[in-house]
């Protein structure tokens, strides 16, 4: 209910004068999203994913590997934060989703000699189909399936777009593949196959998901009063005109502290843009109480705190220790513990003069985590809208793609040689 937390951004944050300039303007930004997405147009079309995803086709397609007792995601960004969010969010057993996103040899060799190959399906995901780290681990995890004697075309799924070699790959071996939905950028993809496939493997309810997302699309309208999505999106938007040139993410829940991972790039990777978007900062509820708080507190007035958590929370009483000391957590629940810790920390920083903002889900069950997830990409989107920016692009990290391809074939290109001049600026 990020609506109803208005108030306590109101002082400090955003006045209530400042609240109706802004409505005026996500009222324009909504007519500008609700045309994008009624036209299907390149990124807008991330927030009709609800009404696009069929998740009985994603079961279709991982119903060969629905018995893997793991799942081995290799993507990169957006092709592997989404679903490790629903994993970790939602799966009876998260650990029993492993991603492969970074080509560290230690950590690539480590993860693959620990995990039983002959139960562990594989599930490649690039919409690029060209993206270096995935392409590579992708063939590294073949050969240590064959140096196993694992058929891994028994065990592997793709996502990936219509053309490119990962596409081609999977065809040549008849592999069960799933598209990325045209018109969506990889880190808007969580609701489609690309965040579903895994969840689905470990019997994640992707159909509740998809139907929470479904809810808050339904809801969104021109006023930022009567929709929360937009609600968050404007205020952080004038927190960071007002300063805040940080957003630090701290949910109160261990199952969400993928989901701040998760929106750091996609707060960072869509909004930051010709000089503007706030850093998004993954903190932990409450186990960063014990660090970062004090900065957020104490240091630069630069900085906005959102605090996520769950309404409901899982009964687990603390035992009596028959100590004065610790009486007062008698007849206590850890769930008890941690609200009153969130309901402290949220209250210290408006006290400290700090803006915070509280994101409440009901619980965290499929529904819950569908309505967040969608609930964030549409502020994002309302974001670039009122900050002018073009949100569905990505030219920093493009760059980096060339770069690096150009490098390891040793070619000369306007990347390499920003790469050879490096020495004059260090
Ligand atoms: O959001 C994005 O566009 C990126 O983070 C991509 O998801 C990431 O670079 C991986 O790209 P691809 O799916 O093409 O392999």
């Amino acid at each position: 209910d990020i609506g109803a937390a208005l108030a306590s951004v109101a002082d400090p944050g955003v006045d209530e004068d400042a609240l109706d300039d802004l409505d005026d303007r996500v009222r324009a930004a909504h007519e500008r999203i609700a045309a994008g997405r009624a036209d299907d147009e390149f990124g807008y079309a991330s927030l009709n994913l609800p009404e696009r995803t069929d998740p009985a086709e994603i079961r279709a397609a991982v119903e060969p590997v629905a018995d893997a007792e793991y799942v081995l995601t290799v993507g990169i960004g957006g092709s592997a934060l989404g679903a490790r969010t629903i994993t970790s969010a939602l799966a009876d057993e998260p650990e029993r989703h492993v991603v492969l996103d970074n080509v560290d040899p230690e950590h690539v060799e480590r993860t693959l000699s620990d995990l039983p190959l002959a139960e562990t399906a594989i599930n490649v995901v690039s919409r690029s189909g060209t993206t270096a780290e995935t392409l590579a681990n992708f063939l590294v995890v073949r050969e240590a399936y064959e140096d196993a004697g694992v058929d891994w075309t028994e065990l592997t799924v793709v996502t990936t777009g219509e053309e490119g070699p990962l596409r081609e790959l999977a065809d040549a071996e008849d592999l069960p593949t799933l598209p990325v939905p045209e018109g969506v950028p990889g880190r808007f993809s969580a609701l489609s196959a690309v965040g579903l496939v895994p969840p689905a493997i470990l019997g994640v309810d992707i159909e509740g998901v998809v139907d929470g997302a479904a809810a808050v699309a339904d809801d969104l309208g021109p006023s930022l009063r009567d929709t929360p999505a937009y609600a968050y999106g404007a205020v952080l938007h004038e927190l960071e005109q007002e300063g805040a040139a940080v957003n630090a993410v701290m949910p109160y829940a261990e199952r969400l502290e993928s989901f701040a991972e998760w929106i750091a790039q996609l707060f960072a990777e869509s909004l930051g843009k010709d000089g503007q978007g706030q850093t998004p900062v993954r903190a932990l509820g409450a186990t960063d109480q014990h660090s970062q708080l004090q900065l957020y507190r104490a240091g630069p007035a630069d900085k906005v705190v959102t605090f996520v958590r769950p309404g409901e929370r899982p009964e687990l009483s603390i035992p009596s220790a028959d100590h004065e000391a610790l009486s007062y957590l008698d007849g206590v629940g850890l769930g008890e513990l941690i609200d009153a810790e969130y309901d402290a920390t949220v209250a210290s920083l408006p006290a400290a003069d700090r803006p915070a903002i509280e994101v409440e889900i009901d619980r965290l069950d499929p529904q819950g985590v569908g309505e967040l997830l969608y609930a964030m990409e549409a502020a994002c989107v309302l974001m670039g809208e009122l900050a002018e920016v073009e949100t569905f692009t990505q030219p920093a990290v493009e760059w980096g793609k060339r770069a690096t391809r150009a490098l390891i074939q040793g070619e000369s290109t306007e990347e390499t040689r920003v790469v050879d001049e490096r020495t004059n600026y260090v």
